[in-house]
């Protein structure tokens, strides 16, 4: 099973992300390929995808919003989730989910968008972006929830391979642990 694993991220803490979910997927015996939105195409050969995106001013990044509007009959037709990626401190602020992802989430028939904690690293900012955290004071760390993320990510891989079996003339016992409906 080869699944799809593409995030935007302007500061790389996303895309770290992405290659972690990809990392619990490969555990669980799934084949994930990680690209960067802006490389992907088609979802020919994949069986599923996993969607993220940082937040930025309460926005998924452009290249993640483009993605899932450029492939979204494709994406309607398999099992897709969603993630963002955005609010620190602790607790995590902003609360507020991206503005734009619920109707893009409906349009793709997500299974689900999960918001996790990100990362402020006041070196990598630019000069705009340092000015709009110190206005908003908001604090600089790495906050991401690694532990959620992994179990996040065991669902999806719990999900796909029992659905797997589930599937009548789809080849059995392949699961990780030999699963069959
Ligand atoms: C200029 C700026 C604006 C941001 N706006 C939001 C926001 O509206 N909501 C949010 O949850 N996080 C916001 N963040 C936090 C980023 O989403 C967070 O730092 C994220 O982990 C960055 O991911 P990246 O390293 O993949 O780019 C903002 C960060 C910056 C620098």
């Amino acid at each position: 099973m080869r699944v799809l694993v593409s995030a935007a991220s302007r500061h790389g803490s996303t895309a770290e992300m992405a290659a972690e979910i990809a990392s619990v997927l490969a555990e669980a015996g799934i084949d994930p390929v990680v690209a960067p939105p802006d490389d992907v195409h088609s979802l020919d050969g994949f069986d599923a995808a996993v969607i993220g995106s940082a937040i930025y001013v309460g926005h998924w990044l452009a290249p993640a919003r483009d993605l899932v509007e450029r492939l979204l009959p494709e994406l309607a037709e398999r099992p897709v989730w969603f993630f963002s990626s955005g609010p620190v401190g602790d607790p995590p602020a902003p609360i507020e989910e991206p503005e734009d992802v619920a109707e893009l989430a409906a349009q793709a028939r997500a299974r689900g968008h999960q918001v996790f904690a990100g990362r402020i690293d006041r070196q990598q900012l630019g000069l705009g972006e340092k000015v709009i955290m110190a206005a908003l004071r908001v604090p600089e760390g790495d906050y991401r929830p690694w532990t959620d993320v992994r179990t996040w990510s065991e669902g999806i891989a719990r999900a796909l391979t029992e659905e797997k079996g589930a599937v009548p003339g789809a080849e059995a016992g392949n699961g990780p642990q030999g699963e069959t409906a």
